[in-house]
């Protein structure tokens, strides 16, 4: 006869919970959206690429019972609440908000190319983006006294050098959102944390540094055997999303095989690509 722990390990973790994700058309977003959905969470998919979250959506769910799609720009704010306002509207509540949409620009490497409009967009996108989905997300959860909310950062929220000074900017943004949020929302029973992946083999990353996928995954890393993929970031977000974490607030959650925490250029430990 199954033991007790048995039978609860294998309840679903999102069960009963409803989750909003935004960019979750493509890579990261999707594919926690899917971990969500499998999880038991009812979702609404934002995005711009309307007709892939569409469809994504209906591989979730065929009758739209348990998740819905919305044309959401993250940097309009009546997308953001109309986004929120049709979680609640439609499945009563909003237990999870992942901003998750996120762009990054070309890659730039003199200062003196980079234009001031593109820098903005990139903050708008990946800095006031999650500002309005946190600020949407904490006016309905606030009444109901809990709630999770998860922004994509990146292990550029850590580190210099990786990416754009405008991406690197917003990845840091974002932190410092999150940190004075949790703050905030702590006496709500509000949770507020990041997830910081290193590079995955998204549309992204892979329009950004010119590779493939195997280009991608023969970048740098700490950590050898093991390759980052969209699921392990989904991982760390259902962590986070989950009563799992249910004392985890004001938290940066690196998901990086070690890659922030070495100098590769001064260590006692050998190194090899
Ligand atoms: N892929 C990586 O290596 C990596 C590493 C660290 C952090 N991240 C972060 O992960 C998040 C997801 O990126 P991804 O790698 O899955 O990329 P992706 O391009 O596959 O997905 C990003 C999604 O965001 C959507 N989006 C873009 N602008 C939007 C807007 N204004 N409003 C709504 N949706 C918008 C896109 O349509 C797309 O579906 C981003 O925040 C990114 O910065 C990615």
């Amino acid at each position: 006869m199954a033991s007790a722990s048995l039978v609860s390990s294998a309840l679903k973790r999102l069960q009963g919970k409803v989750a909003l994700v935004t960019g979750a058309a493509s890579g990261i977003g999707e594919c926690t959206a899917r971990l969500f959905s499998k999880q038991g969470a009812k979702l609404v998919i934002a995005d711009v690429q309307d007709e892939l979250g569409r469809s994504v959506c209906r591989e979730l769910d065929a009758d739209d019972a348990h998740c819905s799609f919305v044309h959401c720009d993250v940097t309009a704010e009546e997308d953001v609440q109309n986004a929120v306002n049709t979680a609640v509207s439609k499945y009563g509540k909003l237990d999870i908000m992942f901003n998750n949409a996120g762009v990054i620009g070309a890659a730039k490497p003199n200062i003196l190319d980079n234009e001031k409009s593109e820098f903005e967009k990139i903050i708008s996108v990946n800095l006031v983006g999650p500002f309005l989905g946190t600020k949407h997300a904490a006016r309905v959860m606030i009444p109901n006294r809990r709630g999770s909310i998860i922004t994509t950062a990146s292990v550029c929220s850590v580190i210099g050098g990786v990416a754009s000074h405008a991406y690197t900017s917003s990845k840091h943004g974002v932190v410092g959102l999150m940190k004075n949020t949790a703050v905030e929302l702590g006496q709500y029973g509000i949770r507020v944390n990041c997830v910081s992946p290193y590079v995955v083999a998204t549309p992204l990353a892979k329009d950004f540094f010119k590779l493939d996928d195997d280009g991608v995954y023969r970048l740098y890393s700490n950590l050898k055997e093991a390759l980052l993929k969209p699921e392990d970031v989904a991982q760390a977000a259902l962590y986070l999303a989950s009563d799992d974490s249910q004392y985890v607030s004001g938290h940066n959650l690196v998901v990086d095989g070690g890659f922030t925490v070495v100098n590769p250029g001064f260590c006692m430990f050998p190194q090899s690509v």
